[in-house]
């Protein structure tokens, strides 16, 4: 593991106060297959420009038991997450003929409140937000800022069959083809040591899915593939959780069936939004966001054998905790 005693150009860290530079400057540092350099902080990885967000989320935040956070380890589907959650809790604002899903990309009307407006050192405008409010976070159940775990919010984690996430995460990276490009061996190999941003993905799983027990209430923990097995099912389980139920008069007049069916892949990707638009701040084409937005993709690109190390990891990883016997289950829960 490599220390370092001097930012590189690229690392985008001179918002830091002179403190935060030094706190980073101790972290362990390891040459990253997505990110030039990742910093081991709170036992998770992270690219140096998002520590000024993150750091001062975790400071300063001051939850709202009203607020709805959603959480997921990146590709695991958040455009997805953000979509539905958003369209869910705004539905009597309104209608999905005039949503503004429709001009302006779900990352957008739902920021990542770290990564974000944290970043941007923007944190008044969640005081002007509606309730409830809609926030977003990368950052392990660990590293949330107290307030929120300490409050009586609810959390959504959104997270999806690693193999499937890698390969997404892996194409993503790829968007611009970079100069330099690592080879899927190469990234897989550092995946599997837990070298990735916001890894180890075993530890972000585990933190939640742990939560999510502990504290059923306050945390619901999803499956990317559940999603797409049996949408209708999972969108009113995610109203009902977040506090904005359907009543009968919208089940019966098919309004579950509409939402989903707005916030499918199909429609989302061909939305002229996500087929020529930017994201505001990390400035990404929304397209980028809409790959194949398919189950078992993973066996395009990687082989069994890569598979079994990972499942493997997994299972030693996972222990009794029951999240294996979860994510591997090829039906939804429903008595979850
Ligand atoms: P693939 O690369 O496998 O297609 P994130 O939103 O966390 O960045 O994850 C992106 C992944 O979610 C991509 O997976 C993308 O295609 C998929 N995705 C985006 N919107 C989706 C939707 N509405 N339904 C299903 N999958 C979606």
């Amino acid at each position: 593991m490599e220390k370092s005693v001097e930012f590189q150009n690229n690392d985008g860290v001179n918002n830091l106060s002179k403190e935060d530079k030094e706190l980073v400057l101790r972290l362990p540092r390891v040459k990253g297959w997505d990110f030039s350099f990742l910093y081991q902080y709170q036992g998770f990885w992270c690219p140096p420009k998002f520590f000024h967000g993150i750091l001062s989320f975790q400071r300063h935040f001051q939850a709202k038991d009203t607020d709805i956070v959603l959480v997921t380890f990146p590709k695991s589907g958040t455009t997805w997450l953000k979509a539905l959650t958003y369209t869910i809790a705004n539905r009597s604002r309104y209608t999905l003929e005039n949503t503004p899903l429709l001009t302006t990309p779900s990352h957008d009307l739902v920021p990542f409140t770290d990564l974000e407006i944290y970043s941007k050192n923007q944190s008044s405008i969640l005081e002007d937000l509606p309730t409830p409010r809609i926030l977003a976070t990368h950052l392990p159940y660990a590293s949330l800022p107290h307030s929120s775990i300490n409050s009586n919010c609810r959390i959504v984690y959104l997270c999806r069959n690693p193999l499937d996430q890698f390969t997404s995460y892996w194409h993503f990276v790829l968007q611009p083809q970079p100069a330099d490009p690592v080879s899927i061996d190469e990234a897989f190999e550092k995946f599997c040591q837990g070298v990735t941003m916001f890894g180890p993905v075993w530890d972000h799983e585990l933190g939640y899915w742990k939560a999510s027990l502990e504290k059923s209430n306050n945390v619901l923990f999803l499956k990317y593939e559940d999603l797409k097995e049996d949408i209708i099912y999972s969108t009113k389980k995610l109203a009902d959780f977040i506090g904005c139920p359907f009543t009968n008069e919208e089940e019966a007049q098919g309004v579950i069936e509409e939402i989903s069916k707005f916030c499918s892949f199909d429609n989302m990707k061909n939305l002229q939004v996500n087929q020529t638009g930017k994201l505001a701040h990390f400035g990404m084409e929304t397209k980028a966001f809409f790959r194949k937005g398919k189950v078992g993709d993973w066996t395009n690109h990687l082989t069994p054998s890569m598979s079994k190390r990972l499942h493997n990891l997994m299972e030693e990883k996972f222990g009794e905790s029951g999240l294996m016997t979860f994510l591997q289950s090829p039906k939804v829960q429903k008595k979850n």
